[in-house]
This record gives structure tokens, sequence and C-alpha cells, in this order.
């Protein structure tokens, strides 16, 4: 049951839901104007974590949990407040973050864009408009120019599709927005962005770059699945991974995946079995993550798992749910996949999007009131994991 002796053991986090105060986003605008009758947001960031300030205490956290990395993000708004003005302060601000993780020696995977945009973007039509690819370029150039030193790998994006889906498809995020078109735009503008942004990074030194991807495992219902399922089963998995993967695989030294559950076809709806579901009603499937480690092989790239949680207030399932996951991984390591990292979301309960702060992801419970964190009884589990490098009982 043991991992290589390289692996790397982290938690993920995004800089919106956790730092707290980021108002230079759409998103806290968002939250400020909610209309009468508007259900979403269910209540707004503010202060989130605090981890803007707290940050020390959360790589403390990370130490205990005997881990040997963190991802973390960082938020364009603040780095780039104004098109084309760089703000040496919060840059600074940032050099302090990941310098801090470093001395925990913890290794830094840091995502450059985890959904939210700078309001200046956003106005321009955001993902929508032409020249997105361009200015997120200029970015990524100036984060690896200041911050490449202390950066072991850069993420550009993550999830693109789901936030296609999300601000596009079904309009829950802003721009709230339904809309085929808007939403494949959207995905080919990242598609470009991330070839461009690789480029941008690579032009300042010869540094790692890759791309968060959000992959559900699609499999037909039954012990005997009927032939259409079987077939749209497979094609929206090849929409949701070689789809996008493909057109930028020559602009990928490592893959970041983020797996949470899967989903069944059965006469052409999603859905999955009752028994194992998180808080948020996610089924819990390790085979499925097996499943699509093994698929990603074909990439011949490292892959770290970015992000694999559940939502489980009463910390019910966490412990079961980690062991299983990663018995998932050493299967599909078993068969030559070459995983070389695992990142549980999340390291602390924090803001989870449209919902608000009621699906409790951490490893760490967070008080509202006083902020105080409090390691669950998982978090001594995890701990123990990362120390032996095996999954134990
Ligand atoms: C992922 C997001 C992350 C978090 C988890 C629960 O889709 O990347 O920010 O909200 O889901």
């Amino acid at each position: 049951m043991k991992f290589p002796s390289d692996f790397i053991w982290g938690t993920a986090t995004s800089a919106y839901q956790t730092e707290g105060g980021n108002s230079n986003c759409e998103w806290w605008q968002w939250e400020l104007n909610k209309k009468r009758g508007q259900k979403y947001p269910l209540e707004p960031s503010g202060i989130a974590c605090d981890s803007y300030n707290k940050y020390d205490e959360d790589f403390d956290l990370c130490k205990q949990l005997n881990n040997n990395g963190v991802r973390i993000s960082i938020e364009w708004a603040r780095i780039e407040p104004q098109p084309g003005k760089f703000d040496q302060k919060e840059l600074d601000h940032y050099k302090r973050v990941l310098s801090s993780a470093k001395q925990r020696g913890l290794k830094t995977f840091v995502t450059l864009h985890h959904f939210t945009n700078p309001l200046w973007f956003f106005k321009k039509g955001g993902w929508i408009n032409p020249k997105a690819p361009w200015y997120f370029a200029r970015y990524a150039k100036v984060c690896a120019k200041e911050l490449g030193p202390l950066i072991d790998t850069f993420f550009t994006i993550n999830e693109p599709q789901v936030y296609a889906l999300m601000c596009y498809t079904i309009g829950k995020w802003p721009p709230n927005k339904i809309d085929p078109i808007k939403s494949l735009i959207c995905q080919i503008n990242f598609i470009r962005t991330h070839k461009k942004a690789y480029k941008a990074i690579k032009s300042v030194d010869n540094y790692t770059v890759g791309i968060v991807k959000n992959i559900v495992w699609y499999e037909a219902y039954g012990e005997k699945p009927r032939f259409l399922d079987t077939l749209v089963a497979k094609f929206m998995f090849y929409l949701n991974c070689d789809f996008f993967l493909k057109p930028i695989k020559k602009q990928l030294d490592v893959i970041g995946l983020n797996y949470y559950f899967t989903n069944q076809i059965k006469g052409l709806k999603a859905i999955h079995p009752a028994g194992m579901v998180s808080n948020l009603n996610w089924w819990i499937n390790p085979e499925g993550l097996k499943e699509v480690l093994i698929h990603l092989k074909k990439y011949k790239m490292p892959i770290y798992i970015t992000e694999n949680g559940l939502a489980d207030s009463e910390d019910r399932l966490r412990k079961v749910f980690i062991k299983s996951m990663l018995v998932a991984c050493l299967s599909a390591i078993q068969q030559g996949t070459p995983l070389k990292g695992y990142f549980y979301w999340s390291l602390i309960d924090n803001f989870e999007w449209h919902e608000g702060y009621w699906p409790k992801f951490g490893l760490v419970a967070i008080d509202r009131k006083t902020l105080e964190r409090k390691p669950r009884k998982s978090f001594y589990y995890y701990a123990e994991v990362c120390n032996n490098n095996e999954v134990i009982k």
C-alpha cells in the first residue's frame, strides 16, 4: 500500500474562497447586488477565512499534516487591479505567502486563475472577449517574472469547462447567461488562453506549467447497459476530457486532475445511485477516479490530483472517502499511471461559491465567528497517511 517515495502530499484551496475581501472581483459585486427573488448566492463571501492575513497559520496546519506540497491560487484582480497596471504591493504580498509555504517545506503548486476575474476584465466581456487570451498572458508573464522563483508548478486555469458551464450554459454564476454558443466560445478562448499563457511563462524561464481539469467519469447504467447509453457516456466523457486536453497537449508539462464524482447515463439522463453521497449529493465512486487516471496515461506526462474531496459537515465519511480514493490511486499507479501527487480539497472549510459557507469540505473546521481553525478527526488520519506515505486502515 506504499506510494512512490517522491510522492507529493498536500491540500488545495483557492484565493477567492479563503482570502476574504476580494472586492475588485465580479463575484464580489454579484454578491453585493443580489436582486429580490434571486436565490443565489446564498450568502456573500465577506472575510472568507481571512487567509489573506492568516496564511502562516494555514501553512502551519499543512505542516502538521506532514505535507510536502500545497496548492493555492493567486488573485488576478489584486495583482492587476487596472488593465496593464500591476500592483507591486500585492505581488510582494504573494512573495511573502509563497516564501512562508517554502519555509515550511512545502512545494508550491500555484493556480493563476481560479474562477474569479478582475472587474475591468469582466466589464470588457470576460472570457467571451477575443482579446481575453492576450490580457491573461500579459498577467501570466508578470507572475512568472515576479513570483516564478517561488513557484514549483504553475497551473494556468482551474476547471475551464466548469466555468463555461456555470457562467454560460446553466447561468448560475456571473454573468448568468444561458447561451450554448457563448459557452463554446468561452471554452475555445480558454484553450487559446492556455496556449498563450504557457508560451508567456516559458519565455521567462523553463518553469513547469499545466492546467487543472475537472473530469467527471461517465458510464452507462446497469449490468447490461443499453447501446445508446454507452454511446452517450463515451461522448460525454470525450467532451469532458480529450475535447479540451488534446488541443493543448503540446503546451502541457503536467496535468492537474480534479475528480469529484461519476455520472451514470440512463435513457439520456445522468443519474447516480443513492448510497454513498456527500452533503452536496455527489456520488462517491473511487472506481471513477481509477478509470479517469488510467485514461490519462496516454498523455504520457506527470499527473497530479489537484482536487479530490467531499462536503461532509459531520466528518462521517471523510476518512473512508480518502482511504478508498487513495486505494484507487494506487491501483492506477500499479497499472502504469504516472501519478505524482494528491491534494485533498480542502485544507479548511471555505466559501463554496453560490452555495456560500454551508458545504464543509475542510479537514479543518472554521468557526465562522472567530475564524478559529479546528482540525477534524479525519485531519489526523490524513496526517498519518502523508507521514507513512501509504494507505493505512
Ligand atoms: C471545484 C472547484 C473548487 C471547489 C470544489 C468543491 O469544482 O475547483 O473551487 O469549489 O469544486
